[in-house]
């Protein structure tokens, strides 16, 4: 049985007072959730203020973003033993953004991913199509691609800690959330991959879906089989909006 796993990528907003009092608003909305895993990747300066807010709570911290290397002359960077030290317990790999705005590779996204694991991190490594990458019928490719340089230097045994996030690009941020069948469609070719890739781990492994998720979508996006999470941008900014997605469960039964 495969835990779900909401997670919230602030990306590059809220300040240290915003983030804090989201944090003291969303907690008690979310203490009733024993069945899911709930996740707050807030920007690196808010990190620290934001582990003290969750002290004693179930939910966890992420970062967006490490380095692979553990120190060093990496001017700018976030090493993974720093984010442990802050309290955190996942990190954003691969995210499209940073492949796309800031030309990140999959190969350093495996060095990322490989990193994190080393350092008793778990990594969130996302993937996704673009829309002329879709249109040109290429999908399955380039999911393929990526999977394979971004978890190449996952070790066999350390692959159920891994979760990926599937996020077609064409999804993130425009409102235009893939529908169920959409998204099944990718995660069910992404399940295979890691099956072929991990034997039965793969099974046991969660895939996220990321891309306009909503309070009024998510239960039917977690409905699909092969959907055990999800990675939410816009709609995770507001507590109640993503105490909403957190406590979805409510509204599927
Ligand atoms: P969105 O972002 O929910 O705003 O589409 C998702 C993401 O980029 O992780």
């Amino acid at each position: 049985m495969r835990k779900p796993i909401l997670a919230a990528n602030w990306k590059m907003h809220k300040t240290i007072s915003e983030a804090v009092a989201f944090a003291d608003a969303f907690l008690p909305l979310v203490a009733g959730v024993t069945n899911a895993e709930i996740v707050l990747a807030p920007p690196f300066p808010q990190l620290a203020s934001v582990a003290a807010a969750l002290r004693g709570s179930r939910v966890l911290l992420a970062a967006q973003n490490v380095h692979p290397e553990k120190h060093g002359a990496y001017t700018g960077e976030v090493s993974p033993t720093m984010l442990t030290d802050v309290g955190c317990r996942y990190a954003i790999v691969g995210h499209s953004e940073r492949r796309h705005i800031f030309g990140e590779s999959s190969a350093f996204v495996a060095r990322k991913a490989a990193s994190l694991l080393a350092h008793d991190l778990l990594p969130i490594v996302c993937v996704g199509e673009t829309l002329d990458e879709r249109e040109a019928d290429r999908t399955f490719a380039v999911l393929e691609d990526q999977l394979n340089g971004s978890l190449v230097e996952v070790p066999d045994a350390r692959a159920a800690e891994v979760v990926i996030a599937y996020e077609p690009v064409w999804a993130i941020g425009t409102g235009r959330t893939a529908t169920p069948a959409i998204a099944q469609e990718a995660h069910a070719m992404i399940r295979g991959w890691l099956q072929k890739r991990f034997g039965a781990t793969g099974d046991a492994m969660r895939i996220q879906y990321g891309g306009s998720v909503k309070p009024d979508n998510v239960a039917e996006l977690m409905a699909q089989p092969d959907i055990d999470g999800a990675l939410v941008g816009g709609a995770s900014l507001e507590a109640a909006s993503f105490a909403a997605i957190a406590r979805y469960q409510e509204n599927s039964k």
